[in-house]
């Protein structure tokens, strides 16, 4: 497809549905308007592992309100073929601690919950595994994950001059959207379109949580209907369907023609709404006294569940970023008593990329290069891994770039030599870089409204990030009128399909389909269009993405004190420089950068969570033991871009800017604390204790 004229698109438009965010006044998922609603509760599992030898619901019963308490005695059988995570009060076994036993259904939300407490359920106890751990036996090597080899690793780390071999982590982290995880479930009759189950849902993709609602049930995707046009926030943990959809499902099958409403608590949303997986990362460089890398390993291990498998990809990193003539890695999962992690803002990218900068910035400080210097020193020429061409490698600008406009020249390389009262002061840098995707198989319906207006149609999904204000400005374009002409809905299944709201592939997977759409519809239908015509299209594979390897780039800085008596660790300032393509909105994308910095600040300092391995349990269940950045942990945040079109991805010539932002700034920020103090800490977060 050609290029877009772009006239709308680059302009700072403020969010189409900001103001109805911002006022209370759009509708989320546990809120939409239902005239006899019931209301549900979970009871979860106090024990890690083992079976349920009785539930007495007698207390729960005679609670006035109480309409039924649905447990794997009296729950309808789901289909076999349905996600572990989702087939739930299928059986008296108990998977994980917190898992869900049994929902309560009531009348009014309080008794629904008090309905829940007093739910006696009897356990039969066994003997459970939450801790991960570098030497546990019940590591296995996923089939699922790849392994790379090349080169000889272990003859390069014997003879190099230079070697860093250490082993870094990082812990469960939580995604915690304002909105929390919720759902109005409702059983009618089929009407015409067919659709018997009705979920109005806080969920990253319509399409994909009506699929996957629907094979559990065993019905047709088109008899489900999924829709989410306001969603409060997600960070991955809103990608696919949780296990409160589809017990919001189940309960509603007692009360067929009511709307059942569900929203996890927020201590719920710790064990059933995915984490970020815990990760023990051994990574190995071999440099010549040169810094040039003669060899790059990096083993991942990563927790996942015994109801089901999830690899955080932390080792994807290590193919694209550096020049090496040897290089191994792969992976080890664990599957323990626990539950199930899931995707959060960049999986695998950020972790991974902690390990991999963190061990960089080792081999600089070993070799006595810079660490800008040591990354020019080792950019390769083409894919280390494919041998494929890279399509708009921009790491080395970014880095040049970020290095003049944060102040990065005349840094005195020399660790623990700055004091500021008494305060440490440091710098540090890491390269950032996150996957181009463009997923095909998105579909875009473009109508005319008559006197010149336009709706345009998309089952896509906006979680806060401005998705839907860029699509307005790519449709506006493509159609070639003003942004004020043209109306955008999203989020709903009936919609045109559209894929997840994910891997930062919005503005590219569903931005191709509208342009393609809109180029379909002035084909088919001219410059007057008469008033109801309409044009669909869909995308398919990107070709250049079979030629061409694609990511974006960033370059992260921070400066960062460290307190010398107590060892608190505070950032100064955070800079990131990024290559993502055209940015189609400054406003928003800017957001979406700072937004990630904010998060890897988070994961820099603040975010672990704790799993006790005594009783499997997540310890630090809320806001108040769960730390995320507030505003009074925040340094001056900044993030630039390079001004640039990407030809080869899409129309727009955009990449993505969901993630990138969160990649390597734990990484800049643990190498600033160590140019500020000497001491190198390798576990996330960056905690007091490391630093007394
Ligand atoms: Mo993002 S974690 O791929 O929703």
């Amino acid at each position: 497809m050609p290029a877009l004229v772009a006239d709308a698109v680059g302009r700072p438009e403020p969010r189409v549905e900001g103001r109805l965010k911002v006022t209370g006044t759009a509708p989320y998922a546990y809120e939409v308007p239902a005239a006899d609603p019931v209301f549900l509760h979970l009871v979860t599992s106090t024990v890690a592992k083992g079976r349920i030898t009785r539930i007495d619901t007698d207390a729960t019963q005679a609670i006035d309100g109480v309409v039924a308490v649905v447990d794997h005695t009296n729950a309808p059988t789901l289909s076999a073929d349905g996600d572990p995570e989702l087939r739930a009060l299928q059986s008296d076994r108990v998977a994980f601690r917190g898992q869900v036993v049994a929902v309560v259904l009531a009348e009014t939300p309080d008794a629904a919950r008090e309905g829940a407490r007093v739910v006696e359920v009897t356990y039969a106890e066994e003997p459970h595994l939450a801790d991960l751990r570098a030497d546990g036996p019940e590591l296995y090597k996923p089939d699922s994950m790849p392994t790379v080899r090349q080169g000889d690793l272990d003859g390069a780390m014997a003879t190099a001059a230079v070697t860093v071999d250490e082993v870094y982590s990082t812990p469960l982290e939580h995604a915690s959207p304002m909105e929390p995880h919720a759902v109005t479930a409702r059983w009618t009759e089929a009407g015409s379109d067919g659709v018997v189950l009705t979920l109005d849902a806080s969920t990253q993709s319509a399409h994909g949580t009506a699929r996957a609602i629907a094979t559990l049930f065993g019905l047709d995707p088109d008899q489900v209907r999924v829709r989410s046009p306001y969603v409060g926030g997600g960070f991955g943990s809103k990608g696919m369907p949780h296990v409160h959809d589809a017990v919001a499902a189940i309960a509603a099958r007692v009360v067929p023609g009511r709307a059942v409403k569900l929203a996890m608590t927020r201590q719920q949303m710790f064990a059933l709404a995915g984490y970020r997986a815990p990760t023990i990362q051994r990574f190995r460089l071999a440099a010549d006294a040169d810094g040039r890398l003669l060899g790059i390993g990096h083993d991942v291990i990563a927790q996942s569940s015994t109801v089901k498998e999830y690899g955080e990809a932390a080792a994807g990193v290590t193919g694209h970023l550096y020049a090496a003539p040897s290089r191994t890695s792969g992976y080890r999962l664990a599957a323990l008593d626990v539950a199930v992690p899931t995707w959060m803002r960049a999986p695998g990218e950020m972790p991974g990329m902690f390990a991999h900068e963190v061990a960089m910035d080792e081999l600089a400080a070993a070799c006595g290069v810079d660490p800008i210097a040591l990354r020019v020193r080792n950019e390769p020429e083409t894919d280390p891994v494919s041998g494929k061409p890279f399509a708009n490698r921009r790491l080395l600008e970014c880095l040049r770039a970020g290095a003049q406009r944060f102040g990065w020249s005349g840094r005195d390389p020399r660790p623990g030599t700055r004091l500021d009262g008494d305060w440490l002061v440091g710098t540090g840098v890491a390269a950032s870089s996150f996957p181009y995707l463009r997923f095909p198989g998105n579909r875009a319906r473009v109508r005319a409204d008559g006197e010149g207006r336009f709706t345009v149609q998309i089952g896509a999904a906006d979680i806060g990030t401005g998705a839907v204000t860029v699509l307005r400005q790519i449709a506006a374009d493509a159609l070639e009128r003003p942004t004020a002409a043209v109306a955008v809905e999203i989020g709903d299944s009936s919609l045109p399909s559209a894929t997840v709201a994910g891997g930062s592939s919005g503005t590219a997977s569903w931005g191709s389909a509208v342009v393609a759409a809109a180029r379909r519809f002035r084909e088919e239908h001219g410059d007057a269009p008469r008033p109801g015509v309409l044009s669909e299209a869909e995308t398919n594979a990107d070709e250049a993405a079979q030629r061409y390897v694609m990511y974006s780039f960033g370059a992260q800085f921070a400066e960062v004190r460290v307190n010398v008596w107590t060892g608190e660790v505070r950032a100064a300032r955070l800079f990131g420089m990024f290559s993502s393509g055209r940015i189609i909105n400054p406003r928003t994308a800017r957001s979406q950068y700072i937004g990630g910095m904010t998060m890897g600040l988070g994961s820099a300092l603040l975010e672990g969570g704790v799993i006790d391995p005594r009783f499997g349990h997540v310890v630090t269940q809320d806001l108040a033991s769960y730390h995320v950045p507030s505003h009074a942990d925040l340094p001056r945040i900044e993030a630039e871009w390079l001004d640039e079109v990407d030809e080869l991805a899409n129309p727009m010539g955009a990449r993505g800017v969901g993630e990138i932002g969160i990649v390597g700034v734990a990484a800049a920020v643990a190498n600033a604390a160590w140019h500020a103090t000497g001491m190198r800490v390798r576990s996330l977060p960056l905690t007091t204790e490391q630093f007394v």
